[in-house]
């Protein structure tokens, strides 16, 4: 293998990132922050394509938190509008593709034109079989963790759930999209180092890559360092480097 080439091996199977750095991005070249969110188009479009070409099951991007509703209205009307756009202009590929569409997040509070835009997406490639590109939109990890605990507090009232018997199995089944398994390997662009809310139950045994790059810059090349990153990690799930080599780590807490 040529030095630097990607591995096919241990690849993540889920991929989660943190898109961040559109606003710097933008105010490094004198433009407005739409500018950069613009931008950041672009590098979803080219990621997308490269975690399909590699083969990996899961892309999930952190598009819209819960606390992004508090940016000014100018900025959220155009991230929604991006939204749209992306998504009216990329369907055909990702049916090319066989990529399900996915969303997770309080979906009620997205405008109409932007909710009838994700319905129709997710509707039209729901029978996919290549690989789910996961929106988190107007999402946030507490507010997720708020939702299973209602959900089951309500089951638990009809008397379908016993709270004696609750365990973590059960609670993540109430999460938004239980039968996706955790991500592998979180990614985060931008400079930062801290998690924003982003999948806190999910990321529990995630390996994590940050990296100061900006998003509208992140390209494949970035991308495959991650992963590279990734794959020189040992995953212990808890327990020892010994355990880990003897087998005993396969099927580890990351699984659900
Ligand atoms: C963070 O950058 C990024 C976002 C809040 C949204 C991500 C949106 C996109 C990549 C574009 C549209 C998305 C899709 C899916 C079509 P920031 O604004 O917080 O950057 P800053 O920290 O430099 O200010």
């Amino acid at each position: 293998m040529p030095p630097g080439a990607l591995s096919g091996e241990r690849l993540p199977r889920h991929i989660a990132i943190i898109m961040d750095g559109n606003g710097r991005w933008a105010a490094d070249r004198g433009l407005e922050r739409n500018r950069g969110h613009l931008a950041g188009v672009e590098s979803v479009k080219e990621i997308v394509r490269c975690v399909h070409d590699l083969g990996m099951e899961y892309l999930t991007l952190y598009a819209f938190s819960s606390e992004n509703w508090n940016r000014p209205d100018t900025e959220v009307t155009e991230l929604m509008r991006l939204l749209e756009v992306y998504l009216s202009e990329n369907i055909e590929e990702a049916q090319e593709r066989g990529v399900r569409l996915r969303v997770m997040g309080r979906l009620d509070r997205l405008p109409d034109a932007t909710r009838a835009a994700v319905d129709r997406a997710v509707e039209s490639t729901q029978d996919n079989p290549n690989g789910d590109l996961i929106f988190a939109l107007s999402y946030g990890g507490r507010g997720e963790i708020v939702d299973a605990a209602r959900q089951l507090i309500r089951a638990a009232e009809l008397g379908e759930v016993d709270p004696d018997l609750l365990d973590e199995k059960t609670f993540a089944a109430h999460l938004y999209l239980p039968d996706v398994p955790d991500p592998d390997l979180l990614v985060r662009t931008g400079d930062e180092c801290r998690i924003s809310n982003f999948l806190l139950w999910q990321i529990a045994y995630a390996e994590i890559h940050t990296t100061a790059v900006m998003w509208p810059d992140f390209r494949r090349e970035h991308l495959e360092e991650a992963i590279r990153d990734y794959q020189s990690r040992e995953r212990r799930f808890g327990m020892t480097s010994a355990q880990v080599e003897t087998g005993m780590g396969e099927g580890g807490a990351g699984e659900r």
